[in-house]
């Protein structure tokens, strides 16, 4: 039977190994480096934790099937899955086509493998299709990557489209699914080859651990991404695995939650004179509204302000209680930054210009709190 999302995110222990030996709503955590190979006779050999833990396997065997692939691995970090892609599947003199509006370490990775291994970056804007097609035409582009929606600029990539894009041009396509998460959109089902994500925000939920995942949508690349994570070390610890299975079942929940009160919020801000432009894909003055809706079940509950100077945006960060000043997003504690200081200081003025993105841009993570504090937050530190 072909159950939903939320159906399987609820009943994780089953998709633990050897689950149905207990019934155990948790499955064990086994922190263990090594397995002794006399003791095994099933189909599957443990023999060491860099290459396969148990725990660790029952999350990937959750994220391949909600994400609709043929295999995962779990990352020690979201930025590893990036690197692990990349180390997947770019050579030396590689050419790679990326979205612009990138996370940070994204770009700051980027260009180690420029520097490193001479692989050609060629930045471009994913909403100009022509643009897109023209360097896939006259480029030899192994890999194509994209968020969507974009950290932080919040631009809405129509998937389908650059999927079939990369398909006609020979190249590997791989969506950073951080900020939707799979309750909300699957890139394999819109042509994707890989979808990666950092678990550290929506998906383990509460701020506590730091983590990631790479979901290939063939056995083949499923095969190839395991072994360059065993190569390189990439994979997760247990204990770590456990954290985040703890978050897991109230993904949807919470999803609901911080789309509902960051569109409160979002739409309030809207209407202050001291703001230039609020961009959430919720609000119908987004250039992808629609878009948004066709593609995602949910809206995550992150987007971006313009204040209408730098100082104005300092001071409210500064004077604001309950929100921190922090990066990531995704956890039940609501927070500001800029992203030009902190979670994007990898860009310089003028990259980030170009994805526009200033000094005066605050992101906000919304979180669980209740709503109307947020907002007298908000209209104490601007008087
Ligand atoms: C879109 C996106 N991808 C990847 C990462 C990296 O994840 P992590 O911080 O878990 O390494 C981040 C972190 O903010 C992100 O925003």
């Amino acid at each position: 039977m072909k159950k939903h999302v939320e159906t399987s995110l609820s009943h994780i222990a089953k998709f633990a190994p050897f689950a149905e030996q207990t019934g155990a709503s948790h499955f064990p955590i086994y922190n263990t480096g090594t397995f002794d190979l006399k003791k095994q006779d099933g189909d599957k050999i443990y023999d060491y934790t860099r290459s396969d833990n148990p725990t660790r396997e029952m999350l990937e065997n959750l994220f391949t099937e909600v994400e609709g692939g043929a295999g995962c691995v779990c990352t020690h970090t979201g930025i590893a899955s990036v690197a692990l892609l990349f180390e997947t599947v770019l050579k030396a003199n590689s050419h790679i086509l990326v979205e612009a509006d990138c996370y940070g370490g994204t770009f700051r990775l980027l260009k180690i493998f420029k520097e490193k291994y001479n692989v050609t970056v060629h930045f471009a804007d994913f909403l100009e299709f022509d643009k897109i097609e023209d360097i896939l035409k006259n480029n030899p582009v192994d890999l194509v990557l994209c968020e969507s929606p974009t950290n932080p600029g919040l631009k809405i990539i129509d998937l389908k489209k650059v999927g079939t894009l990369a398909k006609e041009n020979n190249a590997l396509f791989a969506v950073d699914n951080s900020l939707a998460t799979f309750i909300s959109q699957r890139p394999l089902n819109l042509g994707a080859d890989f979808s990666l994500f950092s678990t550290t925000k929506y998906i383990s939920g509460h701020g506590a651990v730091v983590a990631g995942a790479i979901v290939a949508k063939t056995p083949q690349l499923a095969k190839e991404i395991h072994y360059y994570a065993n190569a390189g070390g990439r994979s997760q610890n247990p204990m770590d695995v456990y954290l985040i299975t703890l978050g897991i079942p109230t993904l949807k929940v919470r999803m609901q939650e911080h789309e509902k009160n960051s569109i409160i919020i979002a739409q309030y801000l809207e209407e202050q004179d001291y703001i230039v432009k609020v961009t959430h894909p919720s609000l119908k003055s987004h250039p992808q509204h629609s878009l948004a809706n066709e593609q995602m079940d949910y809206i995550p509950g992150l987007f971006c302000v313009d204040f209408k100077s730098v100082e104005l945006a300092e001071k409210f960060i500064e004077d604001t209680k309950i929100f921190g000043e922090k990066c990531s997003f995704g956890s039940p504690d609501s927070r500001v930054e800029i992203p030009a200081k902190i979670s994007h200081a990898t860009f310089s003025k003028e990259e980030l210009a170009a994805i526009g993105i200033s000094d005066s841009t605050v992101r906000f993570s919304i979180g669980l709190e209740n709503v109307e504090d947020l907002i007298k937050d908000i209209e104490q530190a601007i008087s």
